[in-house]
């Protein structure tokens, strides 16, 4: 069919904004847009799969939105072909705006549906996870998210780097945007979907990839579900990600910062359990200066050997009476000695970063200012616990307000 019998959605212009639509007029109950950037090759087989799950559990109740930033690859007039076969996708072709996160939101922008979605248009999202999203959604969740890091998630084969830039950018948005980011446990996800209501009538300004965290920074968010999926290789085409997409997102966590002004942690700070967990760090202050005392004064080791051992000691302690005290309450809903070693393994991970930060510490101020060395030791171990402390909450021990 030539394409100009078939019509391309019009772009909205202007600002990035979804408007409430009336229950009566909430036909379809789903909108799920698809950002697309050089995807000619993948586009035509998500959709078939897309089409055929939600022909047969919500038919005729759902539209498909292919955003496509006018691509090289002309994966907008693929789609378009599409359109004379399947009667619920919709076509829309930018030109001038660009970008994941404001594709899907232009493409929300002309969705009629009551529940919003997206998911990449790659097939590294199985779009059998769909289902489970949407039936969170009908239960009353807000925002149901795919994630890769609860029971029955996962990435293929990623990369041992790939996996540290991911897990680093979460631990970075952590330290932001703690109220924000640590609220699930794949911030990172661009899988899910969210009920309109929450995120209607709110100005978003997304940059770059994560879309997720621009729905969780500005929407009104109370119950989050997750459902655990395996990220698949890629198999044709290429990931869209650079060097610059880690500069947005950090541009990205710095803005929503500012739009939340003042941190809801700061209210909400767990004062009685930043206080046990204190009261736990001294306990391994002492652990580490006697070990630090045996192994540097009266067994010889050199300095570092005995700050490193003395410190890996402490560590060990204060995970003991952190998961028994501190957090205990976190620690039983989450039983089971695979359990308790994950959290360990993450818990000595974080610290051993702190024990980094804390001989950088204790070398620049002991050899750069002179300061004494006991002195030193005791402003990095001040430092280093409220990193610790903050970091671990959110990762460790972490049970994010969602239910599975
Ligand atoms: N319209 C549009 N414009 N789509 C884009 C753009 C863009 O500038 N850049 C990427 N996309 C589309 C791709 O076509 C694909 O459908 C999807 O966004 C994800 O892009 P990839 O380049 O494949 O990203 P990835 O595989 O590294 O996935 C990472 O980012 C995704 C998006 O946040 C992972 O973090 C995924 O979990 C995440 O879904
Ligand atoms: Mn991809």
């Amino acid at each position: 069919m030539t394409r100009n019998l078939l019509s391309l959605t019009p772009t909205p212009k202007g600002i990035l904004q979804i408007n409430e639509r009336s229950p009566v007029h909430l036909h379809p109950l789903f909108s799920l847009v698809i950002p697309t950037y050089n995807e000619r090759q993948t586009i035509e087989p998500l959709i078939g799969k897309l089409s055929h799950l939600l022909d047969s559990s919500i038919p005729d109740d759902y539209e498909l939105i292919v955003v496509d930033d006018n691509s090289p690859d002309e994966t907008w007039d693929v789609a378009l072909q599409l359109t004379a076969v399947y009667p619920h996708l919709k076509v829309m072709r930018r030109d001038g705006e660009n970008g994941l996160s404001s594709a899907v939101v232009r493409g929300w922008q002309v969705a009629q549906g009551q529940i919003l979605g997206v998911i990449d248009a790659d097939l590294q999202h199985p779009p059998t996870v769909l289902l489970e999203l949407l039936q969170a959604a009908l239960h009353g969740a807000d925002l149901a998210v795919a994630s890769r890091h609860v029971e029955g998630g996962g990435v293929s084969e990623w990369s041992i780097a790939r996996r540290s830039l991911s897990r680093g950018a979460q631990v970075l948005g952590l330290i932001v945007l703690p109220d924000v980011v640590g609220r699930v446990s794949d911030p990172m996800s661009g899988y899910f979907v969210v009920q309109r209501a929450a995120i209607a009538n709110q100005s978003l300004n997304p940059k770059g990839y994560k879309i997720l965290l621009e729905v969780l920074g500005r929407g009104s968010i109370q119950q989050i579900a997750e459902v655990g999926y395996v990220f698949q290789e890629r198999t044709e085409g290429e990931s869209k990600v650079t060097w610059r997409h880690y500069l947005d997102y950090v541009q990205h966590l710095i803005r929503l910062r500012w739009h939340r002004r003042f941190p809801q942690t700061l209210f909400k700070f767990p004062i009685g359990r930043f206080v046990r967990f204190a009261v736990v760090g001294f306990s391994g202050v002492f652990v580490d200066y006697a070990v630090f005392y045996l192994l540097f004064n009266q067994a010889g080791f050199s300095l570092n050997v005995s700050n490193v051992l003395s410190a890996e000691t402490a560590i060990f302690n204060n995970f003991l009476w952190n998961d028994a005290w501190t957090f205990s309450d976190l620690a039983q809903r989450q039983l089971g000695w695979q359990a308790r070693g994950k959290r360990f393994l993450k818990f000595n991970l974080i610290c051993l970063a702190g024990l980094l930060l804390n001989t950088a510490m204790v070398n620049v101020l002991v050899r750069v200012f002179g300061v004494n060395v006991y002195l030193a030791k005791f402003v990095a171990i001040a430092l280093v616990t409220i990193w610790n402390f903050g970091v671990n909450l959110k990762l460790s021990w972490r049970v994010t307000d969602v239910q599975r």
